[in-house]
């Protein structure tokens, strides 16, 4: 194989390729399960079939050198897990589905199939299901989850679940690739919610989740039927229940002015129509997803009985991945190797690595250190460990702005309005804020709120000495922060805003959901009142997307000092 480049077989004369395929299928034959489908190709090839086989060669040709080493002192109890629709195949009505096998010490996995978007999680005896996105999970962080993939959810032959059902029925499958994405964001959140979910919550749940073909509509009437409503929203009685006799639009449930005015009645024919678009209430007969009674896919005991352990493991050409479960033993990492790279939700390393064809030799995983994952409300603001996820975050501030006086929450309010456009759910749920920090993305979402709010940024050295260093002042440059090789990023100190002080974000991008800015920014003022006018007395603006790294307007800033705070100024 090493011998046949892929220019030689892109070109090769096609009426030769009957001897070829069978020349390839010999070379291949020690990949005993590879080749087993692609054997019968050799009795009638097409040429499909001869792309397919250089696919396979390509991927093969890519992977020579990836291996896994077992030391002499490894345990061989090999413990297997299946998630599989037995008939999936459609060559040979055999398993295609997703299993993996874990030799304790070291890991040896290996799923076949895995869709794009699958779940994880055990914690404590609980399980946790989340959406994330398959192609940036590295195999090794998943050690010790349950993976679930489409084909375990429901299947043709066992019985559809309700959401892929739901899904059938309203005529809202699409392909392949984006058909499984959907059913597991929607499955996700069916399983982590308690209560049916609202509307937005479901609309929430889906914006990671692109098809480029085709209109969305389905799909959406698909999942809410699985919604919480308020049929008060539906009747005549809620047009005029708001205090000030707003109107409820039926659609988000929320007071507008979208179709105040085309909404009529008369004897014979009744019209609602709600943001500009004809309304009819959705019924389904046959499926009412407010009950989704489905039983849990049963987290497998062995993983549940199983603890979490310090994970050494070596991957090809010589890379490293450690997954301690302390802090003391992610300092000693990094004074082992300086150049070692903290990885959490590899949604910055995994480009990296994936795609601009970076390698790095030590990856440490501190996804489950908990010193890094604290979450803590003290009396002057929030102290979140650096690897707190941001769904996590989002669900925090949530709460905090519900339940906090309203002055004391105006960060939080911003964070929450730039987090929920930021990314889609699948990959909130694993990415880090410490991980978009220390990645100082000129177009970083998070840092220029960072910047403007005051936050104090913890830094620990792998001596365990700990500094402190203003947001404003960590970002040097393109990419660069104020870290040493030594030193990590602990923690991240958020102070409550006080009466006066309000924060706020702004994003402009192509398109609201699940894209990258063009610009950002955050921007802080604190008035105070003074022979009755209102006067700044501190403003804080920072932008991104302008330069190499998230810019501090100081002159803007400076010259927006002790004015005071109308029109003219604005
Ligand atoms: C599909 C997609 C959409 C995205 N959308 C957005 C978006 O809308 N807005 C936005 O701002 N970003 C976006 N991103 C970028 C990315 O998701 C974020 O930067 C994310 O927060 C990185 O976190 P992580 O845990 O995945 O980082 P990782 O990839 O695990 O790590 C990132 C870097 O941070 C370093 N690091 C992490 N923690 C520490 C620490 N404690 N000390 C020192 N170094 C540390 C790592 O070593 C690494 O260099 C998107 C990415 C993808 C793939
Ligand atoms: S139909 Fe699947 S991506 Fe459009």
């Amino acid at each position: 194989m090493k011998n046949m480049s892929m220019k030689n077989l892109k070109n090769m004369n096609m009426r030769k390729m009957n001897a070829k395929i069978k020349l390839a299928i010999q070379k291949l034959r020690f990949h005993a399960t590879t080749t087993k489908t692609w054997t019968w190709f050799v009795f009638a090839p097409r040429s499909t079939h001869w792309a397919t086989l250089v696919h396979i060669l390509r991927y093969l040709q890519g992977t020579i050198f990836q291996d896994l080493l077992l030391s002499s002192t490894s345990s061989f109890d090999l413990v297997a897990y299946v998630d599989s629709d037995w008939a999936g195949d459609v060559n040979d009505r055999k398993s295609t589905s997703g299993f993996f096998h874990v030799i304790p010490v070291s890991v040896a996995c290996r799923l076949e199939k895995l869709q794009r978007d699958f779940l994880w999680g055990s914690d404590g005896g609980e399980a946790r299901h989340y959406a994330i996105n398959a192609c940036l999970a590295p195999l090794y962080s998943v050690e010790g989850m349950h993976v679930i993939t489409v084909e375990g959810v429901g299947n043709r032959k066992y019985g559809l679940d309700q959401v892929q059902e739901s899904l059938a029925v309203s005529h809202g499958s699409q392909c392949g690739f984006c058909t499984p994405g959907f059913i597991m964001s929607m499955y996700a959140l069916l399983r982590s919610s308690q209560t049916p979910p609202t509307e937005e919550q479901i609309e929430e749940s889906l914006a990671g989740n692109l098809c480029r073909c085709t209109g969305y509509r389905p799909i959406v009437y698909a999942f809410q039927v699985f919604a919480k409503t308020n049929d008060m929203l539906y009747t005549d009685a809620s047009l005029s229940s708001t205090p000030r006799g707003e109107f409820v639009c039926p659609s988000t449930g929320k007071p507008c002015s979208c179709g105040s005015e085309t909404v009529c009645k008369d004897d014979t024919n009744e019209q609602k129509t709600a943001c500009g678009e004809r309304y009819e209430p959705i019924s389904y007969s046959e499926i009412d997803g407010k009950t989704y009674t489905n039983k849990e896919l049963i987290f497998p005991s062995k993983l549940l009985l199983r603890k979490l352990t310090y994970l050494s493991l070596n991957g090809s050409g010589g890379l490293k991945w450690y997954r301690p479960l302390r802090l003391q033993h992610v300092l000693d990492l990094k004074s082992r190797y300086l150049d070692a790279k903290l990885v959490i939700g590899n949604t910055e390393i995994g480009i990296e690595m994936r795609l601009k064809g970076i390698q790095y030799q030590v990856l440490v995983c501190v996804a489950c250190v908990p010193e890094l994952n604290k979450l803590s409300v003290k009396d002057d603001g929030w102290e979140i460990g650096a690897e707190v996820r941001l769904s996590a975050l989002l669900k925090v501030f949530r709460k905090a702005n519900k339940e906090r006086a309203d002055h004391e929450t105006s960060s939080c309010k911003a964070f929450i309005e730039q987090i929920k456009w930021f990314a889609g759910t699948q990959i909130k749920n694993v990415a880090s804020v410490g991980g978009n920090i220390c990645t100082a993305s000129p177009i970083s979402d998070l840092n220029p709120l960072w910047m403007v709010v005051g936050a104090k940024f913890q830094i620990i050295d792998c001596q365990g000495n700990i500094k402190t260093v203003a947001a404003e002042y960590f970002f040097l440059g393109y990419r660069k922060v104020d870290l040493a090789g030594t030193e990590i990023l602990l923690s991240i100190f958020l102070p409550w805003t006080r009466p006066f002080k309000f924060v706020k974000e702004f994003e402009q991008a192509h398109r609201r959901d699940d894209d990258i800015a063009i610009v950002n920014a955050g921007i802080r003022v604190c008035l105070e009142e003074k022979n009755e006018k209102w006067v700044v007395s501190g403003a804080s603006i920072a932008y991104g997307g302008v330069a190499p790294l998230s810019l501090s307007t100081t002159k803007t800033k400076d010259y927006l000092n002790a004015k005071t705070w109308n029109n003219e100024l604005l």
